[in-house]
């Protein structure tokens, strides 16, 4: 029934996206999501098709320095109409996943890297988030309200060049050293889908609770688009929705699990996309399966760009994701050779701020009237 209204929505034309993330992102009665695509699962759907990567394009050593599996392995998908767009159902290794989620909510939050909190916080009140929330959170009983630590608290996480959320730019001087072990990361994966030689630049990295959502845009800000976008996933399962190049256009509903990878490139570069919802855990199962495998430590030798993480450690982020998921947005700025236009000659987004990042996250119209406490870049701090 509810499937057949998902299907209706996506006929409707030209409020087509706007109606789907709205079906999506319902919480009573929850929506059916037998239309949402699940790669993880045999896909029977007319749009979806595999896609063979090369096995030579990244080597075997290489692929399991960066905890993945060798890419003949690995299950990419493509769908019909979206050319550019590539899908890699979870390629990690089993237990290698545990170093990136630590990354992200341990290493990566922390100075001199930007994140929500620093909009209205001194520096010395957003330092060292995890320590500051860690003795908090192992002590915290579910379901009894306290006030929510720092941790709770974080939304995004900007790396390189930093995205300015009013400008909608970055800029060669607001830049810290990318992460190299994410520089890694990325350089092998964007490999494996053929782009050679991709040089992160710009990381946004999104944390989602169990009621955030991510609106409806396209990401513009980067000046070579010809180099793609990657995405990788962790813990809770959401709902990825991809447009077309008009906001109008018909949206594909996709699962994004544990461990996902998405590409970006191409004629997909600029499309249109949102995140609904995160999708209710199974009961009885809070983590996917795949994150508790037991770390690979025994695979783990020097070189590798993946730590064993510390039992202390897993435990809180294991914590975390029981009700949350992270998000790691990959971007190569410039093109080879390219430098950042002059001030005078800058050239600015010409989206209209609905369509920009700054109104991006959580804010549909409903939420503005909830009137909550949101954070200069539209964050909705209390989700
Ligand atoms: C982004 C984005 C999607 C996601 O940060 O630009 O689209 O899966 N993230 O969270
Ligand atoms: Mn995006």
């Amino acid at each position: 029934m509810m499937a057949k209204m998902a299907a209706s929505v996506l006929e409707h034309g030209e409020d087509a996206f706007r109606k789907l993330f709205k079906f999506y992102k319902r919480r009573n009665p929850p929506p059916d999501f037998g239309d949402v695509i699940d790669f993880s699962k045999n896909v029977k759907n007319d749009m979806v098709f595999s896609v063979e990567l090369n096995p030579s394009a990244l080597s075997e050593a290489d692929a399991s320095r960066a905890g993945l599996r060798p890419v003949k392995d690995w299950r990419a998908f493509g769908l019909k109409g979206h050319s550019g767009f590539v899908f890699i159902s979870n390629p990690f290794l089993p237990g290698s996943q545990h170093h990136w989620v630590r990354q992200c909510l341990k290493t990566y939050p922390q100075k001199p890297n930007v994140c929500n909190l620093d909009m209205h916080m001194s520096p010395s009140e957003t330092e060292d988030i995890w320590n500051k929330s860690a003795d908090i959170l192992r002590k915290k009983n579910q379901g009894k309200r306290e006030p929510k630590t720092l941790l709770e608290k974080l939304r995004w996480v900007t790396l390189g060049y930093h995205y300015d959320w009013n400008s909608k730019t970055y800029s060669a001087d607001h830049y810290t050293q990318f992460p190299p072990d994410l520089h890694s990361l990325s350089r092998e994966v964007a490999a494996a889908c053929g782009f050679h030689g991709f040089a992160a630049e710009a990381g946004i990295l999104n944390y989602y609770r169990a009621d955030s959502s991510l609106g409806i845009h396209v990401d513009e800000s980067e000046l070579d688009h010809s180099r793609p976008l990657l995405s990788f996933s962790f813990g809770q399962t959401a709902v990825f929705l991809l447009g077309g190049t008009r906001r109008e256009d018909p949206a594909t509903p996709m699962f994004m699990h544990s461990g996902d990878i998405m590409v970006m490139s191409g004629p997909s570069r600029l499309l249109y996309h949102a995140v609904p919802c995160i999708v209710p855990a199974p009961a009885g199962q809070p983590l996917p399966a795949c994150l508790l495998d037991t770390q690979q430590t025994t695979g783990l030798h020097t070189g590798s760009l993946v730590q064993a993480v510390p039992t202390e450690d897993w435990e809180l982020c294991s914590r975390y994701l029981h009700t949350s998921r992270v998000n790691m947005t990959v971007r190569q700025v410039l093109g080879d050779g390219q430098a950042f236009p002059t001030e005078t000659t800058s050239i600015r987004s010409e989206v209209s701020p609905k369509d920009g990042y700054h109104e991006k996250h959580g804010q549909e119209e409903e939420d503005l009237k909830a009137k909550r406490k949101r954070n200069d870049s539209g964050y909705d701090l209390d989700s």
